[in-house]
């Protein structure tokens, strides 16, 4: 079943990456107005998400450990804090468009925390072995001694490398995120823009 699943939101997944990376208005104006429309609808449902990270992930986007996100750089010239709450709002746009019945409080903060092992990653960090197969495990360390987590938060951090990482995901949130990490980096390393906006308002508010 989770493999089923986890096609279904590959396919959502590549439909939104293209919706995400659609800014310029076609020719004419019924085009143009068309276009207008559909950035304004965005907009509204990317707000609308805002508010639900904020209602469930506001203690952990203002802890000193999530601020400290900010100094460290995850892809290009995006910090991992402001990856992070990219990740959160597109692990929210997935849960919406396939409708499943998931732990929204669980969703935004296993997300947002899944990448807190607190360290600049381009630096040389003999100690801590190559770090694409070891960062989810050191950010669980630290999320577990910094907040409480459930089973589903811990699940999604340390299990967010899959398939670099073999166990796989156990539960939906774990899969929605495993994809939306994969579509964040994807987006910030070809340097398509995707909630800019929304993301620089969250890191312009700690
Ligand atoms: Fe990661
Ligand atoms: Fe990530």
């Amino acid at each position: 079943m989770l493999v089923k699943e986890e096609k279904t939101l590959q396919e959502i997944a590549e439909s939104l990456v293209t919706e995400c990376a659609l800014t310029e208005e076609k020719p004419g104006k019924k085009g143009a107005n068309r276009a207008a429309e559909k950035k304004e609808r965005r907009d509204a449902e990317i707000r609308e998400l805002k508010e639900i990270l904020l209602l469930h992930g506001q203690d952990i986007l203002f802890a000193p450990g999530m601020q400290q996100e900010k100094e460290f750089m995850q892809h290009g010239k995006v910090s991992v804090f402001e990856h992070s709450v990219g990740v959160a709002l597109v692990c929210l746009m997935l849960a919406k468009k396939t409708g499943w019945k998931v732990d929204t409080r669980s969703l935004v903060r296993g997300s947002l925390l899944h990448d807190y092992f607190l360290y600049d990653w381009h630096d040389p960090h003999p100690e801590v072995g190559l770090h694409g197969f070891t960062h989810a495990g050191i950010a669980m360390e630290n999320a577990c001694r910094d907040f409480d987590l459930n089973e589903i938060e811990k699940d999604m951090i340390v299990r967010h490398m899959f398939p670099l990482n073999l166990k796989p995901p156990r539960y939906r949130e774990s899969i929605i995120l495993c994809i939306a990490d994969k579509m964040a980096a994807a987006c910030e390393t070809f340097r398509i823009p995707y909630w800019e906006e929304v993301i620089r308002e969250l890191r312009e508010a700690g």
